[in-house]
């Protein structure tokens, strides 16, 4: 891996994405900006060249394979060959399944499973001739665990899953040095949900806890930057339980979600505003950010995701520990 990779990161003109991008542009990487939102973009560019990093942006609906295709061409014209491709970016509407339409399930699948494929097939279509590069999914623990009012986005992070798991086998048939990783994450602060189309009387929140994007994007860092990555990382102690509960009892947590799932998300003294643009279909105009507006009720840090990274140090202790422990019971039963 180049010290100084070339990425790609779509949905990077907010939220998770362009806090991916500034985590990467610290490293002093080349980053490919791929998002709709112009200003969006050029902010982030602005940020990420502000933290030490070089970047490019390429105004780019996902749901377009050819304008993904273009994108991933204009980055390695510019900056040179992709070394990480990141796929991030998203849609969701907030609805109860009986209250959808169909153009609305279209839509999400469109921007954000397909969109997931297009990206990594613009990717696969460099990095395989040269038998290098790493391709991150940014999947969710609903990738595992659907919860209700998010059905368009929970079937197409699960989809995102059941892809990816096709493509890692072809890599292993193929003798791939290719590497596939996704990043399982937790509720995040971030921009979604000022925009999220939303069909339910209350402004929406992420389930709590919620984690701020800076520490999840550290996750994708490592996971891009990794000679093997895993095949998945599990980003947060609330997203190690949801998997592992979904394995274990899943009918328990369907029943427990439909009794709290509608009233976690949304925000009880906030009535949603009828009027309120959402970026279901186009990007809502401005700068943004990468964090949304749940600052003060967001983690900066986690213990879990300190473990996660420093895994191998972890075990080293650990191995120290009984070793050390077992040196001195041998030398007391000597003695
Ligand atoms: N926030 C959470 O609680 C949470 C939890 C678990 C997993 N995640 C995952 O984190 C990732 C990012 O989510 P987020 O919360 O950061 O979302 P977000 O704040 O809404 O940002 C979404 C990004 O996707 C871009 N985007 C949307 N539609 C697009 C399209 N058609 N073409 C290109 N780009 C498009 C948006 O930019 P434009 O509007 O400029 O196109 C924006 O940059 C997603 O994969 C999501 O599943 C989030």
């Amino acid at each position: 891996m180049n010290s100084y990779p070339v990425v790609a990161v779509t949905g990077a003109s907010a939220g998770l994405g362009r806090a991916i991008a500034h985590a990467y542009a610290k490293r002093g990487a080349k980053i490919g900006l791929i998002a709709r939102n112009p200003e969006g973009l050029a902010a982030a560019q602005r940020e990420c060249e502000e933290l030490g990093g070089n970047a490019i942006y390429i105004p780019t609906d996902v749901s377009d394979a050819s304008a993904v295709e273009h994108a991933a061409s204009a980055i390695e014209e510019q900056l040179g060959p992709i070394d990480i491709w990141v796929n991030d970016a998203m849609v969701s509407v907030f609805s109860p399944v009986k209250e959808m339409e169909a153009s609305d399930y279209k839509r999400v699948t469109d921007v954000l499973y397909l969109g997931f494929v297009y990206g990594t097939q613009a990717a696969l279509r460099r990095m395989l001739p040269r038998d290098r590069g790493t391709i991150v999914q940014i999947g969710s623990a609903l990738s595992y665990r659907s919860i209700p009012l998010q059905s368009a986005y929970c079937g197409a992070k699960h989809a995102i899953n059941g892809f990816t798991d096709s493509l890692r086998c072809e890599l292993f048939h193929d003798r791939s040095n290719v590497r596939l990783t996704t990043v399982q994450m937790p509720a995040m602060n971030t921009t979604q949900f000022n925009w999220v189309k939303n069909r339910m009387p209350h402004n929406t929140q992420p389930v709590p806890p919620i984690f701020e994007p800076e520490v999840a994007a550290e996750v994708v860092v490592a996971a891009g930057m990794a000679k093997n990555p895993r095949r998945e990382y599990w980003v947060g102690s609330p997203t190690v339980n949801a998997i592992v509960a979904q394995r274990f009892v899943p009918g328990l947590l369907d029943r427990y979600l439909g009794k709290t799932g509608y009233k976690s998300q949304q925000i009880a003294n906030e009535p949603r505003d009828p009027d309120a643009p959402n970026n279901l279909y186009d990007y809502v105009p401005g700068a943004h950010s990468a964090r949304g507006k749940f600052d003060d009720r967001s983690k900066r840090s986690s213990a879990e995701i300190f473990v996660v990274l420093h895994r191998q140090w972890f075990a080293w202790a650990a191995f120290s520990l009984v070793g050390t422990g077992a040196m001195m019971l041998g030398l007391r039963s000597r003695r």
